[in-house]
């Protein structure tokens, strides 16, 4: 038996207790973006750390201005590392979403549950089951049934938890200046992406870019009686009803000038490489109970979510939203706007529309504030690089198929530094599904994935080693 095959089986023969170890880490709250967790996030730091040292992977907490990062490597046996192949950095994210509304789930989310479908197939349910905490283990997993069938790892492993990506990542950058050396790697793995579906694995190869900005509106110095002062006086909420609603005309397309500058049209040969994947635009907006295609019109739903930008309203609030009716003019209104970068757009610039925008539209006797939530530009990998056809070997190994290659319409703002400040391409691949509802209430992870997803990486890290 091959030392792969040893692994493989190790992994099926261990794999309960590996749900066992999941369930543990998808006990603990790590909500980064809402400062009553914060001592959830360095326990799940902590958690992590521990088992990383138990599995051989020498790994410690490192404490920034938010979150800590866990930080660890491991060489291969020892004995012959010199001509070991490319040392990779595995990076993950420990940090959940919020989980309101709570009363939409089905289930309290931090009680992980096994949820088995009358078709038999089975799904593990629990806030980060599949982002990130259930797609980290399948790596943390793999790495672990390597080191104790063989003794060691077929490449030199560092790995790199954050506990902000779900919230900015505002560590990081200090972060990776600082410590450099120490993470500069050959090649980053990332799995915080998802499948082309339930049978098909994927490698991405694009992400979008995000900027995300919040923004206040101010009138009057209180909130006025409406009756008093209405038809009198400014009403904050209507100027930012305004100003967001012009930013898209009747098309569908964002209006800030310049907007699109960077923008790349998708070419032919890859629209029509596409078209075969045979994408169901009715399946794709029907999970979610919609049918009709909103935004630009005349361009497909993956030509969206992969290569056009986009402006979002996240969120509206301001005035009276309480239990019946309270008769005010608000002094404020606020909302968060984020945009989705494609291709070579600029976070800076587009930042620097929008404000100029909502000043440029702000009537007499009103001011904004802006903050920034974030901001990292759009990312393409390269097609033809040694690490992409030894993870497509691998993943075709493990499914039985051809991985596809595809675009990712959210942000994994961490790759582009990567990139820039390390030097490192990535390899992204991912076990999620388009239904595993990230970020929503009764979000799951398939147990196939998390199975499959740890075999998978077995597989990788196998033919990564190979000259
Ligand atoms: N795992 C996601 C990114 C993702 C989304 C991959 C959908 C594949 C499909 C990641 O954790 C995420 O949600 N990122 C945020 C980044 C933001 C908060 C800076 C996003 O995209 O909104
Ligand atoms: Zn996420």
């Amino acid at each position: 038996m091959s030392d792969l095959d040893r692994v493989l089986s190790r992994i099926d023969s261990d794999f309960d207790n590996s749900l066992a170890r999941l369930f543990d880490l998808l006990r603990i709250k790590s909500i980064s973006t809402d400062p009553a967790f914060k001592a959830d996030c360095r326990q799940a730091a902590d958690w992590l750390a521990r088992e990383l040292t138990a599995l051989g992977i020498d790994a410690d907490v490192r404490d920034t201005t938010g979150h800590p990062m866990v930080v660890g490597h491991r060489k291969t046996d020892g004995k012959d590392d010199a001509k070991a192949g490319p040392h990779v950095l595995f990076y993950g994210h420990y940090d959940v979403q919020p989980v309101d509304p709570l009363d939409l789930w089905e289930r309290d989310p931090f009680d992980p549950a096994v949820v088995t479908r009358e078709d038999g197939s089975k799904m593990i349910v629990a806030r980060g089951a599949a982002d990130d905490k259930g797609q980290l283990m399948t790596f943390v997993e793999a790495a672990r049934a390597w080191i104790a069938e063989t003794g060691g790892l077929p490449v030199p492993v560092s790995v790199l938890l954050e506990g902000e990506e779900e919230s900015g990542s505002p560590s990081l950058h200090p972060f990776l200046t600082a410590n450099k050396d120490e993470l500069a790697c050959d090649l980053a793995l990332v799995c915080d992406t998802g499948m082309w579906d339930r049978e098909t694995p994927a490698i991405t190869t694009m992400l979008r870019g995000l900027v995300g900005e919040e923004i206040t509106i101010t009138a009057a110095d209180k909130d006025l009686h409406s009756g008093m002062y209405g038809g009198a006086a400014r009403n904050p909420l209507h100027v930012l009803s305004s100003v967001l609603a012009g930013l898209h005309d009747e098309t569908g397309r964002v209006t800030l000038p310049h907007f699109y500058d960077g923008v790349i049209e998708m070419p032919d040969d890859v629209r029509a490489l596409w078209d075969q994947l045979g994408f169901d635009h009715e399946a794709f907006l029907g999970g979610v109970d919609l049918k009709y295609p909103a935004g630009e019109a005349d361009r497909g739903a993956l030509e969206h979510i992969w290569t056009r930008p986009t402006c979002e309203v996240n969120g509206v609030w301001g005035g009276y939203t309480g239990a019946g009716f309270k008769t005010v003019i608000p002094s404020q209104a606020h909302a968060k706007v984020s945009f989705r970068l494609v291709g070579d757009q600029d976070p800076d610039q587009i930042r620097l529309a929008f404000r100029t925008y909502v000043r440029e539209h702000l009537p007499a006797d009103c001011t904004v504030s802006f903050s920034k939530h974030g901001g990292s530009p759009a990312l393409r990998l390269p097609f033809d690089s040694d690490a992409l056809a030894k993870g497509r070997k691998a993943l075709a190994d493990e499914w039985g198929r051809e991985a596809a290659l595809i675009g990712c319409g959210g942000s994994i703002p961490i790759v582009g530094d990567f990139k820039t400040m390390l030097g490192m391409d990535s390899l992204l691949i991912g076990f999620g599904l388009d239904d595993d509802r990230v970020h929503s209430p009764n979000e799951k992870y398939e147990m196939t994935s998390y199975h499959k997803g740890i075999r998978s990486w077995a597989r990788v890290l196998g033919e990564l080693a190979k000259g």
